[in-house]
């Protein structure tokens, strides 16, 4: 995945020599598409107009078109008027889904030739689309079969009418966010025996070596020193240390300002502690608790592969949350790294422990805002669904832009997130009878925003909190999303970065 090949052509289509040419066309515009794809396709294009509306999702594949290639898939995008970004990373993972049994690892990508989207979108919507479709994991796999086989090696985006070098810079783009999607859904997917804080905190050292941010790892005699009581306290019961990693992008082109610090929740497996979870529908998926902290990785993966010129840093707090003999319990009142105490009622609401600590350290930073991603809470997922993540802020100046400049960022990438409200009643559920916060509610209701209440208290900066626990792991794919982890966050923070940095 990491070494797919992008590159743009202007010739003819029919000179594209591939193993699979993507067309994409307009619902309304699916005759005359017909039409000049049959300097390409031959006769069988015109053959196949019976069965291609060009609708959303529609999709045909055609056999030994006249032309180079050796198929020609036919993606429909919907009427124009509603189409976008999405439907052309749709109509690209559809064509990808058709041939994905075939080993396919030369791909063309026509540019709609009547595109409402700008050359450079467009190419980079339907790169990540075919590649984010074409993620495998075969990891495990001792025979894998051939649909299970990463096979894709290159693409080229054709180009009509379009710019060919914006077209190719939004290529390289979409290239270079699609695998940074894949080192993230990677790190959710490998086994929890494999996956310890020493262990992912390893492979992010390997990460930012490879991809030029660097990382700076404390083990546990450092978080000790800092005081980081939460992140030690939900590490008791486990045999394995915790880590605190730093990810640090500065290019010696960054102006001298504050930084925006992103922090994700490590928590390498959840069993819930001594308040221990149900197996199924419920830890049977807890590898996945680190999602936050693989969305922050990929980022910075993302963000040094694209020189961005602005400097960024990446917090993680890693632990498991395990019942061992040691084990924290409910009860027990922690002093946390800012020096407040929690009252500890529900061994499973640890990710709310370890957070504040990496929030309040994240203050030392004098951060001009913090971005904050973590699988926090069930009741997000009851609230929101998989395909849409829960946002948050505190009142800090212009908490509305904030939000919407989310929001934004959500529509553009199909990183889908909405806001959830953070009136101060919330907050008053939090507090506790005998230390100056609780872990838990004191009502079930609200889950999602009273997790946000307890964080808030430890922020002094603008911050916007994702609760991802749905969109980050799926048990049902999506058009360009696989089963497991689906990299959710890193393609939306890497676009509200962008927006961020040229307002
Ligand atoms: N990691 C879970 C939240 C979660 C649930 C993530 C489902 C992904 C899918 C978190 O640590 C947790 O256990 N939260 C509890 C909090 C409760 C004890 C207040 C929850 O949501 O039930
Ligand atoms: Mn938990
Ligand atoms: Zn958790």
């Amino acid at each position: 995945m990491f070494s797919v090949d992008v590159s743009v052509a202007t010739a003819s289509l029919a000179e594209l020599d591939v193993d699979l040419l993507i067309a994409p066309a307009y619902e309304e515009r699916v005759a005359a598409r017909l039409g000049e794809l049959a300097s390409t396709a031959g006769d069988s294009a015109l053959a196949a107009a019976p069965d291609f509306d060009g609708s959303a999702d529609a999709a045909v594949l055609l056999y030994a078109p006249s032309g180079k290639a050796r198929r020609l898939a036919l993606v429909g995008l919907g009427p124009s008027g509603k189409a976008g970004r999405e439907s052309l990373r749709r109509a690209a993972a559809a064509a990808e889904r058709l041939a994905a049994k075939y080993g396919v690892a030369s791909v063309g990508l026509a540019l709609p030739p009547d595109g409402k989207e700008e050359a450079f979108a467009a190419a980079q919507a339907l790169v990540e689309g075919y590649m984010l479709s074409a993620y495998r994991f075969a990891r495990y796999k001792t025979a894998p079969a051939k649909k299970e086989t990463p096979s894709l090696e290159r693409i080229v985006v054709h180009v009509g009418t379009g710019d060919a070098d914006e077209a190719l810079r939004g290529a390289e783009r979409g290239r270079i966010l699609a695998a940074s999607v894949a080192a993230a859904r990677d790190l959710v997917n490998i086994s929890p025996d494999e996956k310890s804080p020493t262990a992912f905190s390893g492979m992010v050292a390997d990460l930012g070596a490879r991809h030029g941010f660097s990382v700076e790892i404390w083990e546990k005699a450092r978080i000790e020193q800092e005081g980081m009581g939460g992140l030690l306290a939900v590490n008791r019961g486990s045999q394995e240390p915790p880590t605190f990693t730093t990810m640090t992008w500065k290019p010696d082109h960054a102006p001298d300002a504050p930084p925006v610090v992103l922090v994700g929740k490590g928590v390498m497996f959840d069993t819930g502690g001594l308040s221990l979870k149900p197996t199924a529908n419920s830890m049977d998926h807890m590898k996945a608790d680190m999602a936050g902290a693989a969305a922050v990785v990929g980022a910075m993966t993302a963000l040094a592969r694209l020189d961005f010129p602005r400097h960024v840093v990446g917090l993680v707090p890693a632990t498991d949350n395990r019942p061992g003999e040691n084990a924290y319990v409910p009860g027990d009142v922690v002093r946390m790294h800012s020096g407040k105490t929690v009252e500890v009622l529900n061994t499973d609401a640890e990710g709310r422990m370890i957070l504040a600590d990496a929030l309040s350290w994240a203050a030392t930073y004098d951060p001009s805002l913090v971005i904050e991603l973590s699988t926090l809470t069930g009741a997000q997922v009851v609230a929101l669904g998989s395909e849409v993540a829960a946002v948050m802020t505190n009142d800090r100046p212009r908490p509305e832009t904030r939000l919407q400049a989310m929001e934004e960022a959500g529509r553009r990438t199909g990183d889908l997130v909405h806001r959830l409200p953070m009136y101060p009643h919330y907050g008053e559920l939090m507090r506790s009878e005998v230390a100056d916060l609780q872990n838990i509610s004191s009502r079930r209701e609200a889950g999602s925003i009273t997790a946000a209440k307890f964080l808030e208290h430890f922020t002094n900066y603008p911050w916007i909190h994702i609760d991802l626990a749905g969109p980050s792991f799926l048990h049902h794919a999506l058009p360009w999303r696989p089963k497991g982890g689906t990299g959710f966050g890193v393609r939306l923070l890497v676009d509200f970065l962008h927006a961020h940095a040229s307002e």
